[in-house]
């Protein structure tokens, strides 16, 4: 495993330009299985998240091939001819994301086995509300031996009436792409409304989809029999990579364009930057982060929701610019209990933090100084780049690949905004 190298202290300046984003481009890619002609797929961040994916599509039949036409890159997908046993390659266990295939192989070839799926350790991860959509739908669910199995019937899936327990972006993704070829109406109720669902379902649409009220709490998707396809599609911006960079410029006291975004996705950040004091210029497809030496950071509160509440994915990030703040703190984090492994590592750099159940009290500001952290998950492993950034020294943060799965080109970007960071083995 490799280490960021990073000398704190420099002050970010300048514009970084917002990568397409991971989760919706996992979907989108995990829907293309779905879809019975070619699609081409631009904006698609270059991680090791979505090279398992391809991956996996590959080894179960799809071509997976990247082109670039007129000057932009683009990934080709041509799901046709799946191999019709239905089973997975292993590597599903390497990533979250690869749950979206039980429902594209399951609404394509009626069965589909994998093993569990894998992704980053907040503890219980459970997927009750994906197995009880997919039985709802007319399929047979059964785990055993670490493999899960779903089948329909001959004729396929049936559309049916769901109502989510819990509000799940996996589950309501999973179903919403299932339901595209079942026979008749599927409603989904208590729908997740994350952007990236409506990214999924705008990409399904494009291919020949029905599905309308994706980004409201029900959706609706009338079965077809084909999915057509034969259409460019472009991801969205990703409003967690944005997100990171806009923290990053306020710890480091920085002034940051972050270009590239929907400002509307990050507005759960942005209302409470403001509010902290950090200075938030917003236009049609940036927004200018900018934070003086001299700027007494206000404390605030923080409660991790589902869209459009504050994200899970930044909440790491935004306890290190708590820290900074002047006074006291909350973080609360509803979404994952047990995620904030982390915060050992910020207290060992000098931060003040106490956590009870799902509260991190911070008092702040805190001072930071480098020492050797680890990337405990993808969004921790972020939020000890950004506390490193703003550490007297250099820390060594282990396991950058963990960082590296949903971060394109972070030393590079980084870099560019003058940060001292290296990549060492
Ligand atoms: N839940 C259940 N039963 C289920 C599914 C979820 O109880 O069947 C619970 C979970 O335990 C959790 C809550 O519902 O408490 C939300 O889980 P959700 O299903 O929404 O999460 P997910 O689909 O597994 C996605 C993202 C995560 C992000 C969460 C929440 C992807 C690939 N992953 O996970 O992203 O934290 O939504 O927004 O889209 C990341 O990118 O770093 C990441 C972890």
């Amino acid at each position: 495993m490799s280490s960021y190298l990073i000398k704190g202290g420099n002050k970010l300046r300048g514009s970084v330009d917002i990568s397409g984003s991971k989760n919706a481009a996992l979907g989108v890619i995990a829907a293309a299985m779905l879809v019975d002609g070619e699609c081409l797929l631009e904006n698609v961040p270059e991680i090791r998240d979505i090279e398992v994916m391809l991956q996996i599509c590959a080894s179960a039949g799809a071509q997976v091939e990247r082109v670039v036409q007129n000057n932009v890159q683009a990934i080709r997908i041509d799901a046709r001819n799946l191999h019709p046993d239905c089973n997975l390659s292993d590597s599903t266990r390497q990533i979250r994301a690869s749950y979206y295939l039980l429902g594209a192989l399951l609404g394509k070839l009626h069965a589909v086995r994998m093993k569990m799926p894998g992704g980053c350790n907040f503890g219980s991860r459970p997927m009750d509300q994906h197995y009880k959509g997919f039985a709802a739908l007319g399929a047979q669910v059964e785990t055993k031996q670490g493999d899960i199995l779903l089948r329909a019937g001959q004729e396929g899936l049936t559309g049916a009436h769901i109502m989510l327990d819990v509000v799940s972006v996996g589950a309501t993704i999973n179903l919403m792409i299932a339901a595209c070829k079942a026979r008749g109406r599927t409603f989904i109720q208590n729908a997740a409304k994350e952007p990236h669902i409506v990214d999924v379902a705008n990409f399904l649409n494009a291919m020949g989809a029905k599905i309308i009220g994706a980004g409201t709490d029900i959706i609706r998707v009338d079965g077809v029999e084909t999915l057509p396809g034969g259409k460019t599609y472009s991801v969205i911006p990703d409003q967690i990579e944005a997100g990171t960079y806009m923290i990053a410029a306020a710890v480091t006291r920085g002034d940051v364009v972050v270009r590239n975004i929907i400002p509307r996705h990050m507005e759960p950040l942005t209302i409470k930057l403001k509010a902290m004091g950090i200075t938030t210029d917003i236009g049609p497809d940036y927004c200018r982060i900018c934070a003086d030496e001299d700027l007494e950071i206000k404390p605030a509160t923080f409660k991790t929701t589902p869209y459009p509440g504050f994200p899970t994915d930044l909440q790491p990030q935004t306890t290190v610019l708590l820290t900074q703040a002047k006074g006291k703190s909350c973080m609360i984090e509803s979404v994952w209990a047990t995620r904030y492994q982390y915060i050992g590592d910020l207290i060992t750099m000098g931060a003040s933090i106490e956590v009870q159940g799902s509260y991190a009290n911070v008092t702040g500001p805190s001072a930071l100084s480098a020492t050797r952290v680890v990337a405990r998950d993808l969004r921790a492993g972020a939020a000890m780049v950004i506390a490193a950034l703003a550490a007297e020294g250099e820390t060594q943060v282990e396991d950058a690949e963990v960082v590296k799965r949903g971060y394109e080109r972070l030393e590079e970007k980084l870099s560019a905004l003058g940060a001292s960071i290296r990549l060492v083995p």
